[in-house]
């Protein structure tokens, strides 16, 4: 057996629907891409949506909406994929890292310990498509003291009165929390459709907003989708429509709109991604159900009366092992043809963040999950018989590495 780690879901229904936007005679941003942020805002039920090339930019696009620059703090997690921080870096803030809880998720009392007169924003993750605790996170941005610390800089920071709530959730389209979808319990979720993600573009993101009053998240949705095209008024499928070519540039925006051609790969598989949900809580079920009997095993999200993953990732932890140990189970596992990974390095044990200051010696649990973690392979494509052979191989590999 051969098992990639994460395939995209192609099948007929999506080759038909990117070779119709092939064969349309448009394919960069046009129909396709507003029926996808359409899809998208009524599936995870937010007002609007905006398609943009990439979780990145969509969150730098976010930030900046926000007015967030030179001498603001963004409260970020350690352990997660660094396009997190290197977004407010981008913006010219500084990232602010906490650790993270046992369900690798924000440690929340860190994050309201780690609130200054400088936060403008806190960006936590949902790792692995598990939600953070947002009933816990909108009560901290809203407890008066808090809010009296937060000191506005412009119009649209003023109109909200507190620190933004934004959602890293580049693993949890479909995640919920008491049945409500994540993008419902947060200010703006940016989602990623890169290429391993559970609904792709092959590269994407998509910002869903959900603005309290007095913020008009129509209003915003156009500002979005203008600054998304280089501040232009007119988007290049309605300037294409003859006569209609005149257009204004209103504001410095980046260049990171989605293509027709991309938003068609994601069309196609929203319309079964009930079942591609299903698939993908199937294989993870399996996972668990074998692990649960090996006392080595720290089984990942399990799903609780409160939570509902998108089972995007499978992130097992194994007790007591150290790097070198699990780098031996996964080179053991690829050996055997199936390819594991390790989600995430702690960014600060990436170069880039040591070179700015940050020390990992401050973040043991994110150390820890990363010492112990090996994430299996998980999507819908996966047979029952394909993940029995990596259970398999997983509980040999540990004989092998770690009793031998
Ligand atoms: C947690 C997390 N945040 C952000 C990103 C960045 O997404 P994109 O590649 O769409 O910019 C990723 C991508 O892997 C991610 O895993």
């Amino acid at each position: 057996m051969n098992i990639p780690f994460s395939p995209p879901y192609i099948d007929d229904d999506v080759i038909k629907e990117v070779t119709d936007s092939l064969k349309s005679g448009w394919i960069t941003t046009g129909p396709k891409v507003a029926a996808l942020e359409k899809t998208i805002a009524d599936f995870v039920h937010c007002p609007k949506a905006i398609g943009v090339n990439s979780w990145t930019s969509g969150a730098i696009l976010a930030l900046r909406w926000f007015g967030i620059g030179k001498g603001d703090e963004v409260i970020v997690p350690a352990y997660t994929y660094c396009a997190t921080a290197m977004s407010v870096m981008d913006c010219g803030a500084t990232p602010i890292m906490v650790d993270i809880c046992d369900d690798l998720t924000i440690d929340i009392q860190q994050v309201e310990r780690a609130i200054t007169a400088k936060t403008k924003a806190i960006l936590p993750v949902d790792l692995a498509g598990m939600p953070c605790n947002y009933h816990k996170l909108n009560e901290i941005i809203t407890k008066p003291h808090i809010k009296a610390l937060f000191q506005p800089k412009n119009k649209i920071q003023e109109d909200l009165g507190r620190i933004l709530l934004i959602s890293d959730s580049a693993h949890s389209i479909g995640a919920k929390t008491e049945g409500r979808n994540v993008a419902e319990l947060v200010d703006i979720a940016v989602l990623s459709l890169h290429a391993v993600k559970n609904i792709t573009t092959a590269e994407g993101g998509i910002i869903c907003l959900n603005l309290p009053q007095p913020f008009d998240n129509e209003v915003l949705q156009r500002w979005f989708k203008i600054m998304s095209l280089n501040g232009q008024t007119k988007d290049a499928f309605t300037k294409s429509q003859a006569g209609a070519w005149r257009y204004d540039i209103v504001d410095k925006g980046m260049k990171i709109n989605m293509p027709d051609v991309n938003a068609a790969i994601a069309l196609a598989q929203m319309r079964k991604y009930e079942w591609l949900l299903a698939e993908r809580q199937r294989v993870h079920n399996r996972y668990c159900a074998e692990l649960k009997k090996y006392d080595w095993a720290i089984i990942p999200h399990q799903d609780n009366t409160a939570n509902q993953s998108s089972y995007h990732l499978y992130p097992l932890r194994i007790k007591g092992i150290g790097e070198d140990e699990r780098n031996k189970i996964i080179s053991f596992m690829a050996e055997r043809n199936i390819a594991t990974n390790v989600h995430y390095i702690p960014m600060p044990m990436l170069t880039l963040f040591m070179k700015c200051g940050y020390d990992i010696t401050l973040y043991p649990k994110s150390l820890a999950a990363f010492q112990h973690e090996i994430t299996l392979p998980l999507y819908p494509q996966l047979s029952n018989l394909e993940v029995d052979y990596v259970l398999e191989n997983l509980v040999l590999a540990y004989q092998n590495v770690v009793k031998a």
